[in-house]
């Protein structure tokens, strides 16, 4: 009620300094206290503020998921093990639907085999989402990320955009599948009649993050199997899901960010300064192998067709594999070889 006051009240003055303004009287106007809402059409984009808030969020805090697939360790994840990963071993869990003894080693307890099928279903796909969201709330961290296996995380940029929110805040952040939101129809059981629901949700290809926050909101639609059954009943994929449990069911709005990118968007189209600031890349791949970022690097197309290693020698120009260091003469190898990825080791 007051509140109601305080805005006609507000809408009040604001029509008294029109006036007054329009008779060249001088009157003081009063500032609005918060400015209005941007009317732009929904998912809201995210403006970063310029400075974090503090506390300052650890690189330890991201839980980021790698969603991959028996078939692609080799020809998908080595190289991201080999690139970024490397950089954020800690941070990183990775998600499989097979066994592997080598990929094991080098991951211990971040290599999580979800024993979901390997086929590329939705119910295989929503099956290890669903297992993601399980591990991520049971590892207390304060953000998740899901990204694919065709992904390059920048993890300082995504650090960075994430500490400028609070993990205790509702924050769903990523980049829109479509450019108006999807409809969904809901089964309700034993009756009738169905439910249209619309949403909008973020492009699971180009990687998402969720607070803490939202996920333990998502739990009784989301946790123990939770996820599938959702999933199920609105026939939806994985990456839909989400949106929906967010849009649709908690009411929480995507937050649209254009720094994840997926492989469905023309990547070309990012300028070579701007590849370095984005938090997710990604890659044609074989379907569409001129579909790849503008990087020069030390390595050509044929060395490096996804650009990933370009990318990541252009962040980390240390790196012992990067052609800026092997010109770059005399550094200790002892310190490289320790640089493997066995976050077991290194108790993370
Ligand atoms: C997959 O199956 C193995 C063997 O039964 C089990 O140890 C593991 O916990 C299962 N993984 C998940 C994510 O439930």
């Amino acid at each position: 009620m007051s509140r109601a006051r305080g805005a006609l009240c507000r809408a009040c003055l604001a029509l008294a300094a029109a006036l007054a303004a329009l008779l060249l009287l001088p009157l003081p106007v009063p500032r609005a206290r918060t400015p209005p809402p941007a009317l732009g059409p929904p998912p809201r984009p995210c403006a970063a503020p310029a400075r974090p808030a503090a506390p300052s969020l650890l690189a330890d805090d991201v839980f980021i998921a790698v969603k991959t697939t028996r078939k692609n360790h080799r020809p998908r994840l080595a190289l991201l093990l080999r690139t970024w990963i490397s950089r954020a071993r800690r941070q990183t869990f990775i998600f499989t639907d097979g066994d592997d003894p080598e990929l094991q080693l080098q991951g211990g307890t971040h290599v999580i085999n979800t024993n979901c099928s390997a086929v590329h279903t939705r119910q295989a796909l929503c099956c290890k989402m669903s297992v993601e969201y399980d591990k991520f709330i049971e590892s207390g961290r304060k953000w998740f990320c899901h990204v694919d296996d065709d992904n390059f995380v920048n993890p300082g940029v995504l650090l960075q955009l994430l500490s400028t929110f609070s993990p205790s805040q509702d924050v769903y952040l990523g980049r829109p599948s479509l450019d108006h939101p999807i409809e969904a129809t809901e089964r309700v059981q034993g009756v009738r009649t169905m439910t249209t629901v619309k949403f909008w949700f973020a492009t699971g290809g180009a990687g998402f993050c969720l607070s803490r926050g939202l996920a333990l909101k998502m739990s009784p639609w989301a946790s123990l199997g939770g996820f599938m059954s959702t999933a199920e009943r609105m026939r939806l994929p994985d990456d839909c899901t989400v949106g929906y449990i967010v849009e649709g069911l908690l009411g929480v709005r995507l937050l649209s960010s254009p720094l994840f990118h997926s492989h469905l968007e023309n990547l070309q189209r990012l300028s070579p300064e701007a590849v370095l600031q984005q938090v997710t890349l990604s890659y044609g791949g074989p379907e569409n192998p001129q579909n790849v970022v503008d990087v020069a690097g030390g390595f050509s197309l044929q060395q490096d067709p996804t650009r990933f290693k370009s990318v990541h020698c252009l962040l980390y120009p240390d790196t012992d594999w990067c052609p800026l260091r092997k010109q770059g003469a005399l550094t200790s190898r002892i310190h490289q070889t320790g640089q493997s990825w066995s976050p077991a080791a290194s108790g993370g």
